[in-house]
């Protein structure tokens, strides 16, 4: 079983990774935690307890940082993933609350509890995790692993070098690429490789109608901005993409970098081989059997494995 925390800015491709990860069996949400990003840190801890009611299941939600380390905060991403995060489907109350506890504390807390046994999946801005990096230190080296959505060698999305969470704050993703734990950095160069069509939400949503349907609502802002921003037609998967890495490895093909991202100038937020040393070497996944992750993330609506 894989134990997750997920950190996460719910958005709609979070949606579809938090879905996919409750319905995986092989899978244990232990908590998420909340990061400004698509939508503010308040909207994303309700939206992640949203999540997790329709889902069925009872995961705390802490709620984590709501603006960058170091640089003053970009723009939410309102015209991606609308102001409410899920396009245009409405704001919705929740009956669960966030806890009492900061998202970075909670991070080392459940790490502490669990130790050799959590996989932290960041599919937003990495302030959590520098900030509960620089809160225990120790938790380097009692994570399973990290597997983040974030980053790209060979291309950016807001901006020609730049990938959203990563742009979003250079400085602690900079933290947590130095860090002596291993990451997987699960970028653009595969995830937006993996594009889902309408017609594929349309099937998600006729098999299982409470989750698949709610992402089949929510994507159709989502389309409308790959149709009319990037020039695509369909969804990139990139947050489930980071998730299904976890449990099937076994369609991409990985290199060996160290890492760092530039902080300044106007190549912010891009993230480069290093040359430091000093810095350990994380796994980068360069290639993708799309077909393959793609089954994997339709048919989980079917089957539930
Ligand atoms: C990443 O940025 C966000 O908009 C998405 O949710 C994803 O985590 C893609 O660059
Ligand atoms: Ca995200």
């Amino acid at each position: 079983t894989h134990k997750l925390i997920i950190d996460t800015d719910p958005g709609i491709d979070d949606a579809m990774a938090i879905f996919y990860a409750a319905l995986h069996p092989e899978i244990e949400i232990l908590g998420m935690t909340s990061v400004f990003g698509n939508v503010t840190t308040e909207i994303a801890a309700r939206n992640a307890i949203v999540l997790a009611e329709r889902a069925g299941q009872t995961i705390p939600v802490a709620k984590g940082a709501a603006k960058p380390l170091v640089q003053p905060p970009n723009p939410v991403s309102d015209y991606v993933h609308g102001i409410e995060g899920f396009g245009d489907v409405p704001a919705q109350d929740t009956i669960a609350r966030p806890v009492d506890e900061p998202a970075h504390e909670f991070i080392c807390r459940l790490i502490n509890e669990n130790p050799g046994e959590i996989t932290l999946c960041p599919i937003g801005p990495l302030t959590n995790i520098a900030l509960a990096l620089r809160h225990d230190p120790s938790i380097a080296g009692k994570v399973k692993s990290v597997v983040i959505m974030g980053g790209g060698l060979e291309r950016g999305n807001v901006t020609a070098h730049a990938e959203a969470n990563i742009w979003n704050d250079p400085h602690s993703a900079d933290e947590v690429f130095a860090a002596e734990w291993e990451v997987t950095m699960v970028g653009l160069d595969v995830t937006t490789q993996v594009v889902c069509q309408s017609q594929d939400f349309a099937r998600i949503a006729e098999t299982n109608p409470k989750l698949g349907g709610f992402l089949n609502d929510a994507v159709q802002y989502y389309l409308k901005f790959y149709e009319t921003h990037v020039g695509v037609q369909g969804s990139q998967m990139h947050d489930p993409t980071a998730v299904i890495a976890i449990t099937d490895p076994q369609y991409f093909t990985i290199e060996n970098h160290a890492l760092e991202v530039i902080v300044e100038g106007d190549r912010i937020g891009q993230t480069i081989r290093s040359t430091d040393p000093s810095r350990p070497k994380h796994k980068v996944p360069m290639g993708v059997d799309i077909d393959g992750v793609k089954r994997r993330f339709i048919t989980m609506f079917e089957t539930g494995s």
